[in-house]
């Protein structure tokens, strides 16, 4: 039962702007971050990991620790730094060469077209609310899959839209830091999702070698108790963040369920969401073509009626207990005593894992193949003796790996693991202090220290085996 299928990846997690640094080297254009974070002058993530220069160290890492897969993205302004126009040969290079060592290290690459670092020059045109961003998008990809196709297997169109939209226009702790507009939310959703679906059917059109998919955070809703209104508050959010993009991604339409709620949700926030039929037509067509889903996964939400004003905080410092999201015409995440959460108020819950797995092979039969692309515990390590015993992380993996193991003996096809992240990596609203990696950096040196974790993780992987 703890043994898992051979070929099963037991992979890492990095994105761009998260690992790389290096934003002004190598002719990379702006993000909309760089500005932002200048500004606001807490976090500098001009180093960030420095995987740009110290990639191939970290990729003989994987190799040494049997991390046999690593998500990587394609930052879009080092290869056009003002989004569209001439590519930037340099960075052309520098993905050349990342993909090349990844290969030589028999780590399979997952590349991620779009991590949340939209060129600031698109941004500023209305990023993912303008059509000219989804155009400029489907160029962007169509340059990568000409560029890269021949070395890479896997491809993930866009990573998590419902993270993006929540942190620009809901929680507003990601530019243009807007809160509780749940209508430019879903919009702008719905218009990644037609981004993606492009980007599938450029991708089948020329028939490239190996596969493309979408990520999607899925994080599954509760009830608080067994009152009516706090299981359609679960519902509601449920719908809004999750079965909205997974029915757009898998059916290439918006359910009747589904839609009875998103419009009810529009209507008590003044809003409409504007499609139109050639949209319809090519998110079908992806939902036909698309090869794999990634599900990115920390926690569950365990939610109660909420009638007020909309009212949120965001804990970007780990100060246990300070987290508020209550959504006018969705409901109130609550804290539930009964289920441990992290420094950061997310309920550790793998049971919940299990349930999203089970859940999308009921719901959408058609598609039977899955990855877990993200899956971590964020938490304030100390470096001991050259080392982290980072056993709360190590007992967070081995729970979320058995809740995979529990849903492939009842059928779901799920065929590898990605731990968020490869090494402590800069975190987009919480800076440097809340690490996931399974390797600390001393961010002042750049050194990297196997963590507990690491040593936990190759036996794993080396094993395919679950073992405490
Ligand atoms: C995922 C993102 O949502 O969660 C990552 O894909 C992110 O980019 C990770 O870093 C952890 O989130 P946070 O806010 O703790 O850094």
């Amino acid at each position: 039962m703890n043994q898992f299928e051979e070929g099963f990846i037991f992979g890492a997690a990095t994105a761009a702007y998260q690992a790389e640094g290096a934003v002004t080297v190598g002719g990379k254009g702006k993000t909309y971050w760089d500005d932002y974070l200048e500004a606001q002058g807490v976090f500098d993530p001009s180093t960030a990991s420095d995987f740009y220069h110290k990639y191939p160290e970290d990729l003989s890492l994987c190799q040494q620790f049997g991390i046999n897969g690593i998500r990587i993205s394609i930052a879009w302004s080092r290869i056009f730094p003002e989004g569209t126009g001439e590519p930037n040969q340099q960075g052309v290079e520098f993905y050349h060469g990342l993909i090349d060592e990844c290969l030589k290290n028999k780590v399979e690459p997952f590349v991620t077209l779009h991590h949340f670092d939209t060129p600031e020059a698109l941004y500023q045109k209305g990023d993912w609310l303008s059509k000219e961003m989804v155009e400029a998008y489907v160029a962007f990809a169509s340059f990568c899959f000409k560029e890269y196709a021949s070395k890479v297997s896997y491809w993930i169109t866009i990573n998590e839209p419902w993270s993006v939209v929540a942190g620009q226009y809901i929680i507003g702790h990601f530019p243009p830091n807007i809160k509780y507009d749940i209508t430019k939310a879903i919009q702008s959703m719905h218009n990644m999702l037609v981004g993606h679906a492009r980007v599938v059917k450029v991708f089948k059109e020329h028939k490239y070698p190996g596969e493309i998919g979408i990520v999607h955070i899925l994080e599954s809703k509760y009830p608080i108790d067994d009152q009516l209104s706090s299981a359609q508050a679960a519902k509601n959010e449920h719908i809004v963040a999750n079965q909205f993009l997974l029915d757009g991604t898998f059916k290439g339409s918006y359910q009747a369920d589904t839609m009875a709620i998103i419009n009810d949700v529009l209507k008590k926030n003044n809003g409409t969401l504007e499609t139109t039929p050639e949209e319809f037509e090519v998110l079908a067509l992806a939902a036909e073509e698309l090869d794999f889903l990634g599900i990115n996964y920390y926690a569950s939400h365990f939610l109660a009626a909420y009638d007020g004003e909309s009212h949120i905080h965001h804990n970007g410092s780990g100060e246990k207990g300070s987290s508020i999201f209550a959504l006018k015409g969705i409901g109130e995440r609550v804290n539930n005593p009964t289920i441990p959460a992290t420094d950061w108020d997310w309920p550790i819950y793998p049971q919940g894992l299990l349930d999203m797995l089970v859940e999308i092979s009921q719901r959408y039969p058609n598609y039977h193949k899955m990855y877990v692309t993200e899956n971590g515990m964020g938490d304030k390590d100390v470096l001991e003796n050259g080392t982290v015993s980072d056993d709360n992380r190590i007992d967070y993996v081995f729970l979320h790996l058995e809740a995979i193991q529990q849903a492939i003996s009842q059928g779901v096809n799920v065929q590898g693991y990605f731990m968020w992240s490869l090494m402590d990596v800069f975190s987009w609203t919480n800076g440097y202090n809340k690490r996931y990696g399974l390797f600390y950096i001393d961010f002042a040196t750049q050194t990297r220290y196997p963590k507990k974790s690491a040593h936990w993780f190759n036996s794993v992987s080396r094993s395919q085996k679950l073992i405490s």
